[in-house]
């Protein structure tokens, strides 16, 4: 059996996914450590030895993802060819929805915009506001490092003792503008504010800022769907605050299954594809 890897090596984790030639998935994991290099070759050790593929069932490995400069030559003498990551974005967001069209937000460590209508794949920007905003901010917020425990804390947050709502400065109905909107991520910070009203402040505060990118990258462009995709989508509150935007930009916000592989995944496609 000739099996393909598919291997993003991000800012902050490392994701590998394997295929069949026919196309059919065998699995998927995530790895972490301190240096990208270490991240990929445990990845694909920890990959084959989970799933019991030998190594020389591997017939190619393709590799993407910012830290794939850190690899020259070929991974354990198997063919490796390297996609450029926001190709692999387009791609893998676009499988794992069944779309033909989208914007797919990558929302890892930073975030990407990727365009991919008619079977054009573009790049169309990026933001530093994302998984390391959340992070950092966090751990200087709430002296919390773990996403886990950050997302757990801000289960009990109120927003209301965090945010400027428009129905707090404005006392008229705004068009296209519910009262219940955001005027200011923070900008009502109450000194009675706990941690978990903190944790939700932030997380609210990414995930809008994404939102808000999103809806400006599709305006005036056909495109309706946006695919969500990266370690920031598994995090409980991203359906809630998504849902909320989906319904005030009139757009699909979609978390496809699987969407903390996207880009792994599109970079195994590319080389099934062609
Ligand atoms: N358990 C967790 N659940 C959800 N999100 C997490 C968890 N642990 C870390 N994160 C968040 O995920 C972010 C990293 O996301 P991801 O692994 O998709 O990025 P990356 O691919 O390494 O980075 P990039 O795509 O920007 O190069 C971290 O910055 C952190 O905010
Ligand atoms: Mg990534």
């Amino acid at each position: 059996m000739d099996v393909i890897l598919g291997i993003d090596i991000g800012g902050s984790t490392t994701k590998i996914v394997g295929f069949t030639a026919k196309n059919n998935m065998l699995g998927s994991l995530q790895v972490k450590a301190t240096d990208q290099v270490t991240s990929m070759y445990g990845a694909v050790g920890n990959f084959l030895r989970t799933y019991s593929i030998p190594l020389r069932n591997v017939s190619k490995i393709v590799l993407t993802g910012v830290g794939a400069s850190y690899i020259t030559g070929s991974v354990y003498e198997v063919p490796t060819v390297k996609i450029d990551e926001f190709r692999a974005i387009g791609l893998g967001g676009c499988t794992l929805s069944a779309l033909e069209r989208a914007l797919v937000v990558s929302m890892g460590t930073g975030t990407a915009f990727v365009r991919v209508s008619d079977g054009d794949v573009i790049h169309i920007g990026g933001s530093g506001v994302g998984g390391g905003t959340l992070m950092g901010l966090s751990s200087e917020l709430m002296h919390e490092n773990d996403i886990s425990n950050v997302a757990l804390l801000a289960e009990s947050g109120d927003l209301a003792n965090v945010d400027l709502l428009i129905k707090d400065i404005s006392n008229v109905q705004i068009p296209n503008l519910p009262p219940n909107a955001t005027a200011s991520n923070f900008g009502n910070i109450k000194n009675t504010a706990t941690n978990s009203d903190k944790a939700l402040g932030l997380i609210n505060m990414v995930f809008q800022a994404i939102g808000t990118m999103s809806f400006l990258a599709c305006y005036n462009t056909p495109i309706k769907d946006i695919v969500l995709t990266g370690a920031l989508t598994v995090l409980p509150q991203a359906r809630d605050v998504f849902d909320g935007l989906s319904k005030l930009y009139r757009l699909n916000f979609i978390i496809p299954p699987l969407s903390i592989y996207a880009t792994a995944i599109g970079a195994a496609v590319s080389f099934l594809e062609s």
